[in-house]
């Protein structure tokens, strides 16, 4: 007779990314390489999932009672509606990266504004009373804004190619957290010049510098940066981008985009799975293929 140990199978907890397309992501590694450090019975996997097979993904997450998903393109929005629950930053943003399925209960998270100021404050850069220039008025500068806002920067500044689209974020942040100061700036060298000679940190949030197009010059002018200045770049392929190198070389504090993708990771791995997420190894993983 088949005697199967039945005690000891394990059970294993499925997390995953739902996205479309989702080929590149670097997450499973990051993900598994956590677990696998800590002794976790957890696997994280792809998968893609086209628009119009949203609700039935949601639904299998109940189903199959998988741990928790990320989400990417073009989820991250459209899910709210499909969860019972959301946190107050996710609503805020308005978009949704990380469900955790609470014995049936989906709760939608946003851990990218979090993760972004964890890179901040990793780098001693405290963003409380500081002002801010955020370039770029997508989904990662709806993000970082709404997140510097709630940790009581001082000023906010953001500018975008498409100037409508930062008018609309500034006056829906303005709506929702009353900041003592918040402005629209048009995308010109003398408007950009006078903001970023009299703030702490510029947040470029915008694809320019990426690999394969990473020799493409930055949107603003470097001859504007200054050494009181800290400069992020969310773009972490390359890590160094250009608008880093030119950051650098001005004397100014440089932060990579890397530790905001390995710090929205590691929140979620804390959601669900209740450990201190081991940073060092996710960052090493990165490493190990760039
Ligand atoms: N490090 C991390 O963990 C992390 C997390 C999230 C995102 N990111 C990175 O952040 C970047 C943006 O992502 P997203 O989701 O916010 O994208 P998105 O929603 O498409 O927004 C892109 C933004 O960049 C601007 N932009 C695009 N091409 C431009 C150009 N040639 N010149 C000037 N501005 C340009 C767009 O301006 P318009 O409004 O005029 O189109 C828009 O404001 C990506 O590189 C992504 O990989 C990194």
């Amino acid at each position: 007779m088949l005697k199967i140990p039945i005690d000891n199978l394990p059970k294993t907890e499925i997390v995953g990314l739902l996205g479309y397309p989702v080929e590149h992501s670097f997450s499973p590694l990051m993900h598994n390489a956590a677990f696998k450090e800590l002794d976790l019975n957890y696997l994280y996997l792809l998968f893609e999932v086209l628009p119009k097979n949203l609700k039935a993904a949601i639904d299998g997450i109940r189903g199959l009672n998988l741990k928790g998903v990320n989400l990417t393109i073009p989820h991250k929005e459209k899910v709210i509606p499909y969860l019972d629950e959301i946190s107050k930053e996710a609503e805020l943003i308005g978009a949704v990266n990380t469900i955790k399925n609470d014995d049936g209960k989906l709760i939608g998270y946003n851990t990218d504004g979090k993760g972004f100021v964890k890179s901040l404050l990793e780098n001693d850069f405290y963003p409380q009373d500081k002002n801010v220039l955020v370039i770029g008025a997508g989904g990662a500068a709806r993000a970082v804004s709404f997140q510097l806002g709630l940790e009581g920067v001082n000023g906010l500044y953001i500018t975008n190619r498409t100037f409508e689209k930062a008018e609309v974020l500034v006056k829906e942040i303005d709506t929702k957290l009353h900041l003592k100061r918040i402005e629209s700036v048009p995308l010109e060298e003398q408007k950009l010049y006078n903001i970023i000679s009299k703030i702490d940190l510029i947040v470029d949030t915008t694809p320019i510098g990426m690999h394969p197009n990473h020799k493409v010059p930055p949107v603003i002018n470097p001859e504007m940066l200054h050494q009181e200045l800290t400069v992020v770049d969310l773009v972490y392929n390359p890590v160094e981008t250009t608008l880093l190198k030119a950051a650098r070389k001005a004397g100014a504090k440089v932060i990579s985009g890397l530790g905001m993708l390995i710090h929205q990771g590691a929140i979620a791995f804390e959601i669900w799975t209740g450990k201190t997420a081991p940073t060092e190894i996710m960052k090493k993983e990165f490493e190990k293929y760039s």
